[in-house]
Formats: C-alpha cells, sequence, structure tokens
C-alpha cells in the first residue's frame, strides 16, 4: 500500500479513537523533571507517572504520534534505516485492557488498515524465565488471529522484552511484529532475531506489568498497562516497500533540498549517498530541537551539546558536498515546511531555528581556522615524522578536526598521523562520555518519590518568586531537572541576580512553606487553564485537558506532578547556586533541608 507520512498518522489516530482512545499532543523533546535522560526516548517516557498509577486527564486510553530523539546511534546515520528523530506511532491501556485485546487489534491494524498479508507477517513473543513466565496466551491470540504457527517465535529477554527506559521503571515482556520481505530464509533457525533482513520490524505491544527496582528485582506494577510503539519512518519505507527512510516523503523535500545545493558531481556515489543522508538527519533533527516548544540553543552542556555535535557533523558530512555558508539554514526551512502543519511550532520558532543554525556554522568555522593554526604550530614543532594520536585527538576534541582530515593536510607536508594511538584516545574519551550517560540513569526514570515530589512543588513556588522578585516579563522557565538530592532550574534573565534578589526568593518561597498552604490540582482544558492565570506550555493539538497545581495563592501552573500534599512539608528552602546557563538563560540550584 501506498501511504504517505501524513495518512498513516491520520489512519493512526482514527483507529484507536474509534475504539475509544483520546488523541494526546507530542509531548516536548526535551523531558520536564527528568534527570536520567536528555531527550524523550519513546511515547511511553512522558506517560510515566500514568504508567506507574497516575490518574491522566484524559482517561486510561490514549493515542499519540510523539517527537522522539535517540542520538546512541550516531554513527550509524547514514545506512538505510538509523535516524537520531524520529515519530513514534503508539497507543496505550493505563490499566484497562490487556493483551486479549491488543493482540488483535494489532492484527486487525496491520491487515485490514494497512493492507498487509497475514502470510507476510511474522511475530515473536517471549519465552519465559524467572522472572516471568513463558507468554503462552499472546502466541495463541496470535494464532487465533489468524497468524500461522510456524510465523510465531518464542524469543528471550534479549528480543523480547521491553524497557525500564533506564534503571529502573515500568517495563515487561512485549511481543514485535515484522514484515517478512519475502526472502529466503538465510538458515534453517533464521527468526526475526536475525539481522539477515528477511524480517523487518514494524510494530512493538509492550505488556508492561513490572517494576524494575533499583537492586534488579521486579515488583508487580499497580495496574497492568499496555504501552505500543510503531516508528513512522520505517512503517513507511515497508509500506512504500522503499530501501530507505531517506526515499519517504518525510525525506523527500529535505534530501531534494540538500542535492540542488550540492555542488559536486557524482550526488549518487556510496560516499555522497552517506553525506547527504547524515546531513538530512542531523539538519531534522537539529531543527526539532531548536524548534520544540521547549527549544534549546547550541552549548557545551547536556541538550545543548548533542545538538551543537549533531549540526556540526552536519556540516562536516556537508562541506563533502560543496554546500556552502547558508545551505544548512535553508535546508533546515525545507524541514519546517515539511512538518509545519503537524507541528506548529516549528513554524513560530522559523527565525529562530535559521539564526541559530546559521550562527553555530560562524562558530564551527572560527574554530576550524583557529584549529588549522593549531595546526600549523604543531607541525613545526614536531621532532619526528607522525603526528602523535593524542595531537589528532585534540585537534579532533577541541577544534571538530574529523581524522581524515588531519590525516591529508599532514599529507600535503610529508608527515604521518599516529592513527592508533588517536582511536585509543577517542574509545577513552568515549568509555568517560559512556560512563556519564550511565550516571543519568542511576536516579530511575522519572523518579516519583517523596523527596522529588517535595522538590517539584519549590521548583513551583521558586518559579513564581523569581517572577515576582525580578519584575521581568521576560522571567521564563527554560528547563527543569530534580534529582531526589535537588532542584535545578533554568529560566529566562539577562544578567546574574544579586545577592538580595537571591535571599528576596528565598524569603518568598520559605513564607509559602511556613503558611501551610494545601497543593491542589485540577483538570481543565489548556485554554481554561491559559483564562485561570496558569503559566506552563500551552502546546496542545487537540483541545485535550491538562492538569494544573494551584498552591493557594502563591502559584499556578499547568504539570504533570507529583507534587507534595502541603507547603509545611517542603522544609526549609534554599539557593546554593546562581550562575549562568547559556546566553540570556541563568541556572539556580537549590535544596530543601
Ligand atoms: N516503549 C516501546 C518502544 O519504545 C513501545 O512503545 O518500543
Amino acid at each position: 500500500m501506498k501511504i504517505t507520512s501524513d495518512e498513516l498518522r491520520k489512519k493512526w489516530l482514527d483507529f484507536f479513537c474509534a475504539r475509544g482512545h483520546k488523541p494526546i499532543s507530542s509531548a516536548s523533546l526535551i523531558p520536564e523533571n527528568d534527570p536520567t535522560v536528555l531527550f524523550t526516548t519513546a511515547g511511553m517516557h512522558p506517560l510515566v507517572p500514568y504508567l506507574l498509577g497516575e490518574p491522566h486527564p484524559a482517561g486510561k486510553r490514549l493515542c499519540d504520534a510523539q517527537k522522539c530523539v535517540r542520538t546512541g546511534d550516531i554513527d550509524e546515520v547514514g545506512d538505510s534505516a538509523h535516524c537520531t528523530f524520529f515519530e513514534m506511532l503508539g497507543n496505550w491501556s493505563l490499566g484497562d485492557y490487556f493483551k486479549e485485546q491488543m493482540v488483535p487489534w494489532s492484527y486487525e491494524f496491520l491487515t485490514k488498515e494497512l493492507g498487509l498479508s497475514p502470510d507476510r507477517l511474522a511475530v515473536t513473543v517471549f519465552e519465559g524465565d524467572a522472572d516471568c513466565p513463558r507468554d503462552t496466551e499472546t502466541a495463541e491470540l496470535w494464532h487465533k488471529c489468524g497468524i500461522k504457527k510456524e510465523n510465531i517465535f518464542f524469543l528471550g529477554k534479549k528480543h523480547n522484552w521491553w524497557g525500564p527506559a533506564g534503571q529502573t521503571g515500568p517495563c515487561g515482556p512485549d511481543t514485535e511484529m515484522f514484515f517478512d520481505t519475502g526472502k529466503p530464509k538465510c538458515s534453517p533457525e533464521c527468526s526475526p532475531a536475525c539481522d539477515c533482513g528477511k524480517y523487518v520490524e514494524v510494530w512493538n505491544d509492550v505488556f508492561m506489568q513490572f517494576n524494575k527496582n533499583a537492586d534488579g528485582t521486579f515488583s508487580p506494577l499497580k495496574q497492568k498497562n499496555v504501552d505500543t510503539g510503531m516508528g513512522l519512518e520505517r512503517a513507511l519505507m515497508n509500506m512504500q516497500g522503499l530501501s530507505s527512510v531517506y526515499d519517504t516523503d518525510v525525506f523527500v523535500p529535505i534530501v531534494s533540498k540538500i542535492k540542488s545545493l550540492a555542488t559536486v558531481d557524482d550526488i549518487d556515489s556510496a560516499d555522497n549517498v552517506k553525506a547527504v543522508r547524515v546531513v538530512a538527519d542531523h539538519i531534522r533533527t537539529s531543527t526539532f530541537i531548536i524548534g520544540d516548544e521547549r527549544g534549546v540553543t547550541p552549548s557545551n552542556v547536556d541538550q545543548g551539546y548533542i545538538l551543537r555535535r549533531l549540526l556540526r557533523r552536519a556540516i562536516r558530512f556537508g562541506a563533502t558536498l560543496g554546500l556552502k555558508s547558508g545551505d544548512y539554514s535553508e535546508i533546515a526551512m525545507a524541514v519546517v515546511d515539511k512538518y509545519a502543519h503537524v507541528y506548529p511550532e516549528l513554524q513560530s520558532a522559523k527565525n529562530k531555528i535559521k539564526e541559530e543554525i546559521d550562527l553555530e556554522e560562524v562558530r564551527f568555522t572560527k574554530t576550524l581556522e583557529n584549529g588549522i593554526k593549531e595546526f600549523e604550530k604543531l607541525c613545526k614543532f614536531l621532532q619526528t615524522d607522525t603526528i602523535p594520536g593524542k595531537s589528532a585527538f585534540r585537534l579532533y576534541d577541541t577544534y571538530g578536526f574529523p581524522l581524515e582530515m588531519t590525516i591529508e593536510m599532514a599529507k600535503e607536508r610529508g608527515f604521518k598521523v599516529d592513527v592508533e594511538g588517536f582511536e585509543a584516545k577517542f574509545k577513552e574519551h568515549r568509555d568517560l562520555s559512556h560512563a556519564g550517560a550511565e550516571q543519568r540513569f542511576k536516579g530511575g526514570l522519572a523518579d516519583t518519590g517523596e523527596a522529588t515530589a517535595k522538590l517539584h512543588t519549590a521548583t513551583h513556588l521558586m518559579h513564581k518568586a523569581l517572577k515576582t522578585v525580578l519584575n521581568d516579563p521576560n522571567v521564563n522557565q527554560k528547563g527543569s531537572n530534580i534529582t531526589p538530592e535537588r532542584l535545578r532550574f533554568d529560566f529566562s534573565f539577562a544578567r546574574a541576580m544579586t545577592p538580595e534578589e537571591i535571599k528576596a526568593v528565598e524569603d518568598l518561597v520559605n513564607a509559602a512553606i511556613k503558611a501551610d498552604v494545601p497543593i491542589t490540582c485540577e483538570e481543565m482544558t489548556v485554554d481554561e487553564a491559559k483564562a485561570s492565570g496558569a503559566v506552563g506550555l500551552f502546546a496542545s493539538k487537540y483541545g485535550e485537558k491538562v492538569k494544573v497545581y494551584t498552591i493557594g495563592e502563591y502559584s499556578k501552573e499547568i504539570c504533570g506532578g507529583p507534587h507534595a500534599s502541603r507547603t509545611g512539608e517542603l522544609g526549609h528552602f534554599k539557593i546554593v547556586k546562581e550562575q549562568s546557563s547559556s546566553a540570556g538563560v541563568r541556572r539556580i540550584k537549590a535544596v530543601l533541608e
């Protein structure tokens, strides 16, 4: 079936709405109050509190298309199916229906709505282990729908268990659906677990019934949930019978724009095909990160650093295609045009996206120029004919020189490069930054513990106090990150706060704590929330309900929760640091003692 991205999104939402689901808007790509991950990586991610038992304002059946970013595979981008940004179509049962309902719906959607022949479908189910029994129930449900026994495969945890997204959190056995391309089996054991290309994954249904605890054990969740996810780009590739996601309609205008700007002769050579894909992927992801409702700009920390890496990598690959200054933001405009009707935040941020990309390009060019000076100096003082791996790595890490470029420049001057030494340094650095990423997961996904809830309430009080004390309409939340130990809050403000202002903010928050007022939560539409004077993100396409937390006269904010019940529980509030986070953005760290 030839189906476009717009048609697939619509079919998905229509199908689940007809079955009692409420559509919800995609959440921001930047998770709020979640110290464990930098970006939203799956549709279930913004729903973690609800999977753990908090009631969702839209009810127990939800569906959406969620913006996701995963940068773990950044070096694989350029092959046919890896993307750093993708859309995940998802539907959820929050303690409502379970497998007996989800399996027949999945079958119906794939065969009737998408027109896949049942004989071309293969499914996998969990084979069972000490944590959870063999999922014969799901296998039987598939068989009853019409999947032949030989197309049902039992596999272990490695393949048929999803989550948690961090070290702890909701998870469970899953059943995955694969499109059988019709290629012959590569061996008698060939199954969807095999990567020979016979089977292509289309959809994943997770039967989320466990919470993984910090000690590695699993305990049953309060409620049994269903969490499903279908990658839009890969589904389109399969449906349209294409060999790469870059040939699907979401990428076509982006890729054509790149090709029209490129000046190399052989745009279809293997290297150039890869470069076009890297530029297309990275500029698309950067556009969504800058243009997000909680968008960030390039920097040397957190999301801003990933954005910087994506843009610089795009520029490096783009240079091999002959792309020049200003081309990258023009490609970004093709991304905005393709997606603005689905993600209107991109349209509103159009100028900002253009400016930030142009600016980063200028900065990168400058860095490269400084790198060339550094390189010349290095050559001048070199005692041997080989540039040490350490120096090549410094050129790479500090000045953004790809190794190939250093080798080439060295060759022109009759030098060699210690490639092995470079790779050893590279690995050392990667291991270190992986260790950093692991640290992020320590707290567990979206911790809903008591300490975190109290700090979350303190964050609302502080946000309001900042607005009052600084008396500047531009003071707005730019980011929030809470661990059980401290809160961290980024807000827009042009200068450092004075010690008096910091004290005044602390005093206001402590006065609210002393007043011991209750925290109440109401559900209302976004328009009602706006009219009530609540602050927060108003992004919503479906007029869906949001939660508004009110803290007496002190604060009113749109937020998912959870919060303390009374301010008196908070103890004493103290700001431990106020510093610059990026241009025009301040960062506060504060604790409750
Ligand atoms: N959470 C599962 C996934 O990411 C299903 O949505 O695949």
